[in-house]
């Protein structure tokens, strides 16, 4: 039966889903993660599978009503494989994946977020599903004390409402968010292991070329070399999809019969080449990682406004100093005349 909260949270806004229930199809064998990375997912997994033998299979959680979830963080920059692993994680457990992505639904249902946040756990235990709260940022990091402001009292409220969930909730929640994450402190101790996502190193990179590909069917001219691509370019997963999609739309609007359309090393280059530099761009526009904080943003400001408040002050003072002369030589030329 579709819930009647499902059918609302779906709404769309500009394009994108707040809430969406992921069929799990991706598994671990499309990922390709550095070690570290994957040592830390598979101490996640194991934690996982025993969580499901003790809490299913032995019907523990039958018998108790509260701390039986299991929390994860996946941190880390974006294109780095948190999304698909959170689906590999449902995968294993042959659930579907419940993703809410938290910055969206706050915008939406501005003062319903602590309601919300109550529905979509309540959704999950319906659908037997993992919980994925994308873009998490704001909820993990968010607690204040003391006199606030009404739009931190609600994220207070969030927080609260979050840590009962979590407290009641007997399944699997995953939280992503980026690297630069202050945890509230009540919050960190229901996270059972934080995943480190990081940026794929060379060879991470070349077998990530080659799994954005299929393995028969995507045409390759003879002169592609991922492992040029790889040791060039130091972009994440996301990036190299996002790049293997642009290249197979410029191949295939070549002139010419199908058959014949294969994607070349020269338009992987450029197609690479553009997405970094629309990554850039788009970097600008956000202030993401790497961009000044807004303090030295503001100060910059601050400077650059004092340095054209001294230029005018210099261009006031010049242009009076040249009207006083041209004042003072009026003056002699009429003593002369006169
Ligand atoms: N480690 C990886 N191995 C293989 N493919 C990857 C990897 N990382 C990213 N990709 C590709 O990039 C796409 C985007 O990755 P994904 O959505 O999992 O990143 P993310 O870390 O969730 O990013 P964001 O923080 O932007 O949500 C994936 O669908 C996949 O095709
Ligand atoms: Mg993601």
């Amino acid at each position: 039966m579709p819930s009647p909260l499902l059918d609302l949270f779906a709404g769309r806004l500009g394009g994108r889903r707040a809430v969406e229930t992921i069929i799990a199809h991706r598994t671990f064998s499309d990922v390709v993660l550095p070690p570290r990375t994957r040592a830390a997912l598979d101490e996640a997994l194991s934690l996982v599978h025993s969580h499901e033998l003790i809490f299913t299979q032995w019907g523990l959680g039958e018998k108790h009503s509260s701390g039986l979830g299991l929390a994860f963080n996946f941190a880390g920059p974006p294109g780095t494989g948190k999304t698909i692993c959170a689906e590999a994680i449902a995968t294993v457990l042959g659930k579907k994946l419940l993703s809410v992505r938290y910055a969206e639904m706050e915008s939406m249902w501005a003062g319903e977020t602590p309601k919300n946040v109550a529905a979509v756990f309540r959704m999950a235990s319906e659908q037997d599903a993992v919980l994925f709260f994308d873009e998490a940022d704001a909820i993990a990091s968010r607690r204040t004390t003391g006199a606030a402001q009404a739009y931190q009292r609600e994220s207070n409220t969030v927080v609260n409402v979050l840590l009962k969930e979590l407290e009641a909730f007997n399944g699997v929640v995953i939280f992503a968010t980026n690297l630069a994450v202050n945890f509230d402190p009540a919050f960190e101790r229901r996270i059972r292991t934080h995943v480190r996502f990081e940026m794929p190193g060379v060879d991470e990179r070349e077998k990530i070329w080659r799994v954005q590909i299929h393995p028969t069917k995507t045409p390759l001219a003879d002169d592609v070399d991922f492992r040029a691509l790889a040791e060039r370019y130091e972009v994440s997963g996301g990036d190299i999809k996002n790049a293997v999609l642009k290249a197979a739309t410029m191949a295939a609007a070549v002139p010419g019969i199908d058959v014949a359309k294969k994607i070349y090393q020269a338009e992987l280059e450029r197609a690479m080449g553009e997405v970094v530099e629309g990554r850039g761009v788009m970097q600008q526009s956000l202030f993401g990682e790497g961009q000044p904080s807004s303090d030295d943003r503001l100060m910059r400001a601050i400077e650059a406004a004092e340095t054209r408040w001294q230029k005018s002050a210099q261009v006031a003072i010049a242009v009076g100093g040249v009207g006083a002369l041209l004042g003072i030589i009026a003056l002699v030329v009429a003593i002369v005349r006169g």
